[in-house]
Parts: C-alpha cells; sequence; structure tokens
C-alpha cells in the first residue's frame, strides 16, 4: 500500500512536561514518518476554526482553552495507512479505556489532556494538514 498522510498535533499537556521527544519516538516506532513539524501558540481562532465541528458539544469551551493553555506541536505524518497507524499508537480518546502501548496509556492525563490529537479520515487529514501546513512545509 502506498504511503499516505495524516495530521497530528502534541497538546500542551505534553509539551508543558517536556514530553514532545517522547511522544514522537512513539509515533515513529508505530511506522511513521514525521515529514513537517512546527511548535506553535495556537490562537484562540485557529483553536475555535479547528474544532468547529465540536462547537455545539457541552466541552467546546473548555477544550478551546486547553488547546491554547501552552505551546503545541503540530505535525505532518506519512506511513502506510497513515490515518488507521496514528489513531492505533495515539489509543483511546478517553486514557481510561487505552491500551497498553499507547500514547495516551502512557501520557494522557484526561480525556481533555490526551496529550495528542490525530485525524479520523484520509478526508480531514488533508483538511487539517491544509489548516497549518503550506504545501512547501511538507518534506517528504
Ligand atoms: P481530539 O482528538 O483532539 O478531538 C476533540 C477533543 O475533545 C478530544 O480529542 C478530547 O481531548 C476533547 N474532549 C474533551 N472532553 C471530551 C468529551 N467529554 N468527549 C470527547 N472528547 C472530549
Amino acid at each position: 500500500m502506498a504511503a499516505t498522510r495524516t495530521f497530528s498535533i502534541i497538546k500542551p499537556d505534553a509539551t508543558r512536561r517536556n514530553l514532545t521527544g517522547a511522544v514522537t519516538k512513539m509515533l515513529e516506532d508505530a511506522g511513521l514518518r514525521v515529514i513537517a513539524s512546527k511548535r506553535i501558540q495556537m490562537t484562540r481562532e485557529q483553536a475555535d476554526g479547528f474544532y468547529a465541528v465540536h462547537k455545539e458539544r457541552p466541552f467546546f469551551g473548555e477544550l478551546v482553552e486547553f488547546m491554547i493553555s501552552g505551546p503545541v506541536v503540530v505535525q505532518v505524518l506519512e506511513g502506510e495507512d497513515a490515518v488507521a497507524r496514528n489513531r492505533k499508537v495515539m489509543g483511546a480518546t478517553n486514557p481510561a479505556d487505552a491500551d497498553e502501548g499507547t500514547i495516551r496509556k502512557a501520557y494522557a492525563e484526561s480525556i481533555e489532556a490526551n496529550s495528542v490529537h490525530g485525524s479520523d479520515s484520509e478526508e480531514n487529514a488533508k483538511i487539517e494538514i491544509d489548516f497549518f501546513f503550506d504545501e512547501d512545509e511538507i518534506v517528504g
């Protein structure tokens, strides 16, 4: 199968605890290659826009506050079946449900401070990559 792309965010709870390298190593060990990466302070406008699909959910306000509470690392990952591969190594959204050997089992603090975001489909991966990266920032 040809390599595909997905989008990842290392969230503020993980950057705060200096886990950028540890999380990235788990991604790489899972067969994903980081083909773009930047550490940014997300603006409120960016967080609102990025999570717009969750606007009606009760946790939306807290989610936005959390995502702008500190730096994040946005990444483009490449690999065979990248979306599914990344979701597998991330583990369940709620760390209480996450399998052993996953990033969220190892590092997540709560369902909100769950250390990583990953795209849930190839279609959304493209939208999310385009939201944060220009094509010339991605070097495979
Ligand atoms: P993420 O993959 O970044 O997409 C939406 C985020 O909302 C999700 O990860 C969770 O971290 C966060 N979130 C906070 N509270 C909840 C909740 N009750 N149910 C689902 N997601 C939640």
